[in-house]
């Protein structure tokens, strides 16, 4: 059961009112609230027009500090959820599920599923000269080693240091973007890695490219930054050039449903100022 609780301005996604045996099959994303919108964003800006479906857990963020046993359950559901309402492909635009759950969705479903890490490990080490690479992430995706292990087995002499950064997801989420108690907080977790000499620092959460601006100016601006959210739309079109048979079931009609599992008019406000468009939110309990 759906419920469309929020509504802003004047667009109204047709698709929101079609029944369920109408939908046409779509990329199905999901994130345990915002961060995943940045996901979307790169996405359509790479491949204009596919449609699209998002689930932001926004009930049971943040999940970076949650147990893997229970990021994996909830990746299960948010996984079943898309692909009952017209997903033909997912991406986990979260690192912290991507981190702990990719390996077991992958396996459990048949539909083609995209994890948000190896587009980031790859990128950081085109970009990384001296491959001294920081990682940044959620307490969950710092602490399962997914970084330093994919790094070490394309790189085997790269230097990693990574920093778990729980503040930072609700700050994000709660819209604290350009506060100044936010980027306190952004310089102190940044420190040990200024002190490492990295050139290249890996957003290993999907929230972080929203306080990228704030994250540049303190780690400075010499080092390169990379945001997961360019590599994954680029291994999406990738795919689906491979692909033309799954490519021709997707519509393209340039539509997205966002669904949430609670509403909040911060997330509303943040959706829109992400996606830089109106939002239809629509309510869902998974
Ligand atoms: N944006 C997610 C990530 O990439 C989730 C963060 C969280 O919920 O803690 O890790």
């Amino acid at each position: 059961m759906t419920r469309i609780v929020a509504f802003y301005e004047t667009i109204i996604h047709k698709s929101t009112q079609k029944t369920k045996g109408d939908i046409k099959e779509m990329i199905g994303i999901f994130d345990s609230g915002i961060g995943g919108l940045t996901v979307v964003k790169a996405i359509t800006e790479r491949i204009p027009g596919y449609d699209i479906i998002y689930f932001g857990d926004t009930a049971r963020t943040p999940y970076g500090n949650k147990s893997p046993e229970t990021v994996i359950e909830y990746a299960v559901q948010n996984t079943t959820f898309l692909l009952n309402n017209g997903a033909k492909i997912i991406v986990m635009a979260c690192n912290t599920a991507s981190s702990v759950a990719f390996d077991i969705i992958e396996k459990r479903f048949e539909a083609p599923v995209f994890e948000v890490i190896t587009p980031a490990v790859e990128l950081a080490l085109e970009s990384s000269r001296k491959t001294a690479i920081g990682v940044i992430g959620t307490r969950a995706t710092v602490k399962s080693g997914i970084y330093e292990k994919k790094i070490k087995a394309l790189n085997s002499s790269a230097r990693i240091y990574s920093v778990e950064c729980p503040l930072l997801v609700p700050l994000v989420e709660e819209g604290w973007i350009d506060r100044p108690e936010t980027a306190m907080i952004v310089k102190k977790y940044l420190h040990p890695l200024k002190v490492r000499q990295i050139d290249t620092l890996i957003l290993g959460c999907t929230h972080y490219p929203l306080l990228k601006h704030v994250i540049q100016r303190k780690i400075g601006k010499r080092i390169n930054i990379i945001d997961s959210s360019t590599g994954v739309a680029e291994k999406v079109e990738k795919f689906l050039k491979d692909r033309p048979d799954i490519d021709c079931l997707l519509s393209k009609n340039g539509k997205s449903r966002i669904f949430v599992s609670d509403v909040t008019d911060q997330f509303a406000k943040t959706a829109r100022a992400t996606l830089k468009q109106n939002v239809l939110l629509e309510q869902v309990k998974i």
